[in-house]
């Protein structure tokens, strides 16, 4: 057994967008294109020689090949243990658990999320930080840095470790532990929710479906929701982690979930239904007949966190990303406690709960979370929800129509354009931003506008400054609407526009939420010209 070192040059496009570096399969096929990567992590990763780091991916084509590549690879720069899950197995809430539990000094999350797998597929790498986060912008400038003069990689030339079997072996003095991928999640969550209430509702005739997509969330949903709660064998759908996520799209929305949508509008829906998306980090929640947006959730969550054990001595506060609605503002208000507002991507998020300073965190784009972990949670989310319905006795749908009559109902829709042309949306929004100063005192369709920004952050704890994180427009009612270019695609550009309008009167709550929004929707056209710089009449997906 040896150490090698590889002869390399830099690629010019390791840059880590919104969440880690994320790549078709085949970009990270090309010979030393990982590796070159993973030896940026490891060279930036404080404590990692000598410390411990957890492993783990969504199960997606590619992650095996990956996940021993990365073995040798932590081998050879004297890694001292890592942790990795079964079959290369975890999600990447467990490996935020994993990594808090076990006082690990940071983990690699091998999954492009939602995006679809298989060879034609997407790959992707995310390296956290010892919080269990995902590493802040300092971290991963530094490790794109790095990537940018790597001349050469180190490995050993060990064979492949046997990732089936529980236990630990050592190669070029470290140890390498593979680990049940859900015992320590599940003993968090044990932690947090009252599990014997749940099960009894359970018990009691409560119907629950989750589909975990043929992805990551599987074995956790069945672990928890079937053999711990006691839901009928069949309660979780899809549940067998595939490679290509059985050529589905693993992203838990209205459009890519259809099966499970079609069961709750349907004659026999159960109580609740819900998904996760490939690496087990989002979440949906549907009544029978009912969707709850991700906005809405987190603030139904907040208003109704004392439910749960975990919870029970109230929330410091609740962050949200900029594009998500203000339900969350108006419950945080009502309780006396912080509400903030940073740029999309979880990571911002880090700081504000590693100081204590807010407990619930959510972003429309289907993430809610709390202080337990330090990544959004989607079966979390659901086993917080279980918990609050097993306490009110009440139907999901019955609940959110209170929870606006208390409120107010922020009606909420995001549109996305997919694989535009990246020059012509980007002419867009360049020209919306070079317009900002004009808009107040315009009308577009009779809605006028009250002020209009580019969202910029400056965080709180460590005082840095991101900026250029979405264009921002107010309108007299009440209304807002955001522009802004994914950061998470990878062909062409994502352009996504967010409608919020605000709905006080009870008797229109009910109302279909396109119907609310028209007008709204007809200014956003106006002011944006959308389709004309898209050549797009519809959205791809509309949430
Ligand atoms: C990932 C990130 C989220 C983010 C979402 C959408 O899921 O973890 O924090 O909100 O992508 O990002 P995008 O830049 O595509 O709108
Ligand atoms: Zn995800």
């Amino acid at each position: 057994m040896a150490i090698q070192t590889v002869a390399t040059q830099p690629f010019d496009d390791q840059k880590p967008g919104t969440s880690g570096l994320r790549k078709r399969v085949t970009r990270f096929q090309q010979p030393n294109y990982l590796e070159n990567f993973v030896q940026s992590i490891l060279d930036v990763g404080e404590g990692l020689r000598g410390g411990t780091l957890v492993l783990g991916g969504d199960g997606r084509y590619y992650n095996e090949t990956a996940i021993q590549t990365i073995l040798r690879m932590a081998a050879a720069h004297g890694v001292g243990r890592v942790l990795v899950g079964r079959d290369g197995l975890l999600s990447t809430p467990a490996v935020s658990a994993i990594i808090r539990k076990r006082r690990a000094d940071g983990g690699i999350v091998l999954s492009a999320s939602h995006n679809p797998g298989g060879p034609e597929g997407d790959f992707g790498i995310k390296f956290n930080t010892a919080n269990g986060g995902p590493a802040p912008e300092s971290v991963t400038e530094a490790i794109y840095q790095r990537s940018r003069t790597l001349d050469e990689y180190r490995i050993t030339d060990t064979g492949d470790i046997d990732l089936s079997r529980e236990g630990a072996v050592e190669i070029q003095g470290t140890t390498v532990e593979v680990i049940d991928p859900v015992a320590d999640y599940a003993a968090l969550m044990e932690e947090l929710f009252d599990m014997e209430a749940i099960a009894a509702m359970i018990a009691d005739g409560f119907r629950l479906r989750f589909d975990a997509m043929h992805a990551i969330t599987g074995p956790y949903a069945r672990r928890i929701l079937e053999e711990r709660l006691g839901a009928p064998a069949g309660s979780v759908i899809n549940a067998e982690p595939l490679p290509d996520f059985g050529g589905g799209h693993p992203d838990p929305n209205l459009v890519h979930a259809p099966e499970l949508v079609a069961l709750m509008y349907g004659p026999d829906a159960p109580d609740l239904g819900a998904a996760s998306d490939g690496d087990g980090d989002r979440n949906m929640i549907l009544g029978p007949d009912f969707f709850v947006t991700p906005s809405d959730s987190l603030a139904f969550l907040a208003a109704n966190a004392t439910c749960a054990p975990g919870y029970a001595g109230g929330i410091r506060g609740i962050a949200r990303s900029m594009p998500t609605s203000a339900a969350a503002d108006r419950v945080a208000e009502a309780l006396g406690v912080p509400c903030y507002e940073t740029p999309t991507g979880w990571k911002f998020f880090g700081n504000l709960l590693d100081a204590d300073r807010v407990t619930l965190c959510g972003e429309e784009s289907f993430g809610t979370g709390s202080a337990h972990v330090r990544e959004k949670d989607g079966l979390w989310a659901v086993l917080f929800w279980l918990n609050i319905l097993a306490v009110r006795q009440r139907g999901v749908g019955d609940l959110l129509r209170d929870h606006w009559q208390r409120f107010g109902r922020n009606v909420y829709s995001r549109y996305d354009y997919e694989g535009v042309d990246a020059e012509a949306a980007g002419r867009m929004v360049e020209g919306l931003r070079g317009r900002l100063a004009d808009l107040p005192g315009q009308s577009f369709n009779g809605l006028t506008v009250t002020a209009a920004d580019d969202f910029a952050y400056t965080d709180p704890i460590d005082g840095s400054r991101a900026e250029h994180q979405g264009l921002r427009i107010f309108f007299q009612g009440g209304e807002r609407l955001v522009f802004r270019l994914s950061g998470t695609g990878t062909e062409g550009a994502t352009l996504r526009v967010y409608l919020e309008a605000f709905e006080g009167n009870p008797e229109r709550q009910d109302r279909p939420t396109a119907e609310l929004l028209a007008p709204l929707t007809a200014a956003a056209e106006a002011l944006a010209g959308i389709r004309s710089h898209t050549g797009r009449a519809e959205p791809d997906v509309i949430t």
